[in-house]
């Protein structure tokens, strides 16, 4: 059986996550808001995205996905599959957190308990997607509105049907 995770994003209303390496906006708020979402838990992340943040994220693990065998950086847990990070971060017993990039939410996402997408109120070039979501399988359990420099919306979606497996 698949672990229990949740996948935490931020997208454009364009659906953008990323440009290049980078995330293409700068949001008062939003930051802390990921912070308190993915305290204490195990970050699960793709090496590229690792890379961007540049360093293991304080209060919480981080499971680097690659397929470079050599792969390792400080701090860090390097796993050569998805499914292998998820095995681990489920022995911890922590909340398990899909925290991007794109390759890994596209990887995920079917098959996630819940999604925290926050939207950000703002068309942005990028090169880098959130899918296309929700799917009829994901309920919305939570909304809240948030004024910033960029305002934002934050929503909890839900899998009802995994539940019962
Ligand atoms: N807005 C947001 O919420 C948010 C969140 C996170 C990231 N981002 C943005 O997203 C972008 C990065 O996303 P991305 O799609 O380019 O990259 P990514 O998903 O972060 O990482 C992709 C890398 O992960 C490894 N990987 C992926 N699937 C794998 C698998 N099944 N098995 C083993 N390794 C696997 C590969 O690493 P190797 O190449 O080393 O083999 C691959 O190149 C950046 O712009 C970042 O700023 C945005």
């Amino acid at each position: 059986m698949t672990p229990r995770y949740a996948i935490v994003a931020a997208q454009s209303r364009n659906q953008v996550i990323g440009r290049d390496a980078d995330i293409p906006w700068t949001v008062k708020g939003e930051q802390a808001l990921f912070k308190k979402i993915t305290m204490n838990g195990c970050l699960i992340m793709g090496r590229r995205t690792f890379e961007s943040i540049g360093r293991p994220l304080p209060g919480r693990l981080t499971l680097i996905v690659t397929r470079q065998t050599q792969y390792a950086q400080p701090g860090c847990r390097v796993f050569h599959s998805i499914e292998s990070a998820l095995q681990d971060a489920q022995e911890t017993e922590r909340p398990i957190f899909v925290i991007g990039g794109g390759e890994l939410y596209a990887a995920t996402l079917a098959n996630a308990r819940q999604v925290h997408l926050t939207t950000i109120d703002l068309e942005v070039a990028g090169n880098v997607f959130f899918p296309d979501f929700p799917t009829p399988a994901f309920k919305l359990t939570h909304r809240e509105h948030f004024e910033s420099n960029h305002h934002y919306t934050y929503e909890i979606y839900e899998q009802p049907a995994l539940e019962t497996l």
